[in-house]
């Protein structure tokens, strides 16, 4: 699939602004309401025991600030973060060493958790509840395992794959958090702030009819901005107005629920080919030259999250909805 302006998940692109425009403090996350206010409790009464956070699991779908949400917590609980990731971690000794390596009270944030291969994940188990690792030392019968205890630290994952993690994992995490897609307003003040860190001038409505196309996904919106500024720079005088954003927009084909050509292929496809469906997800794959894994896990959340589609043990049906946003007629029974 060509590279789509839409993907939320991190790019090169985003590497120049994400770091400059990511919220430092608990009072400059926006949204996720729920889980900052349970977070704030978590942290205050650890703070006031005088001990490290309980091990928390950030879950959800790229770009929605796993990441930032931890740096966050490393900065509110008054500690250092070490950032390493799932693939990044390949034998058990590795892991041993990351952990022993850590100070009282740290935070180690490990991305992409699901991805940690059997062997380092049994490292952790012990780590986590006992704050503790077993060495192997020797070989063969001579083998024995001695206990060295860790500092207690705080382990933070995260995860776009929650249903990938293995229960004895999951089960170790004290606080689990599951992150949502923002609503208008939310992504509106996010980028109205990222405008004012970035002197960019930004009109409210120019804010809320990107905060519509973003797909609920802070780093969309904040990509989005930048290239917006890009295309009013150049265009017109700068400013980001309510008219500036949709004919910037149009032109990049984000129409106004922030689909794009693929998406919208893929329900034309559906609605045309298949009468709407049901469709089996490879013969619709093979029908628009797609591969099945990228439509499921690319395509088809946002499009099943806004009601576009339904999934059906027969396969895969347009709504009403999919026909309205596409400007047909919705024939009788559709969606069903
Ligand atoms: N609640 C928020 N308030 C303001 N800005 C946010 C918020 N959440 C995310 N962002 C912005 O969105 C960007 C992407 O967030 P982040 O990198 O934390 O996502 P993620 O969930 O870790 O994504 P991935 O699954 O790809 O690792 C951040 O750099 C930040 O600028
Ligand atoms: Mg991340």
């Amino acid at each position: 699939m060509e590279r789509r302006m839409i993907e939320t998940t991190f790019t090169e692109e985003d590497k120049g602004i994400e770091g400059s425009l990511r919220p430092q403090k608990l009072d400059d996350y926006i949204g996720q309401k729920k889980i900052r206010d349970s977070i704030a409790i978590s942290i205050e009464a650890a703070k006031q025991r005088g001990e490290p956070l309980d091990h928390v699991l950030l879950y959800g779908p790229p770009g929605l600030g796993k990441t930032t949400l931890s740096g966050i917590i490393a900065n509110e609980m008054g500690v250092n973060i070490r950032v390493t990731s799932g693939p990044a971690i390949e034998k058990p000794g590795e892991m041993a060493a990351i952990l022993n390596g850590l100070k009282e009270g740290d935070v180690l944030f490990i991305d992409e958790i699901h991805r940690l291969n059997k062997q380092v994940e049994e490292v952790l188990y012990p780590a986590m509840e006992d704050f503790a690792i077993d060495i192997l030392i020797g070989k063969g019968a001579a083998a024995k395992s001695i206990r060295l205890e860790l500092p207690k630290f705080t382990l933070i994952g995260a995860t776009t794959r929650a249903g990938l993690l293995s229960a004895p994992l999951r089960d170790r995490f004290g606080l689990i958090h599951r992150l949502e897609y923002y609503t208008n307003e939310e992504l509106e003040t996010i980028l109205l702030h990222s405008a004012k860190v970035l002197e960019v001038e930004l009109e409210k409505k120019g804010a809320a009819e990107m905060a519509k196309r973003s797909r609920g996904t802070p780093r969309l919106a904040n990509r989005m901005l930048r290239r917006v500024r890009d295309y009013a720079q150049v265009c017109y005088d700068g400013v980001i107005t309510e008219q500036v954003a949709k004919t910037a927009l149009d032109i990049m084909d984000v129409d106004k629920m922030g689909l794009d050509r693929s998406d919208r292929n893929f329900l034309l496809a559906l609605i045309e080919k298949f009468g709407g469906g049901p469709a089996g997800l490879d013969t619709l794959a093979a029908s628009i030259g797609e591969d099945a894994g990228t439509i499921e896990d690319v395509l088809e959340p946002y499009l099943l999250q806004h009601g576009l589609i339904n999934r059906t043990p027969r396969g895969r049906v347009a709504t009403p909805a999919a026909y309205r946003h596409l400007g047909l007629d919705v024939p009788e029974g559709a969606g069903a």
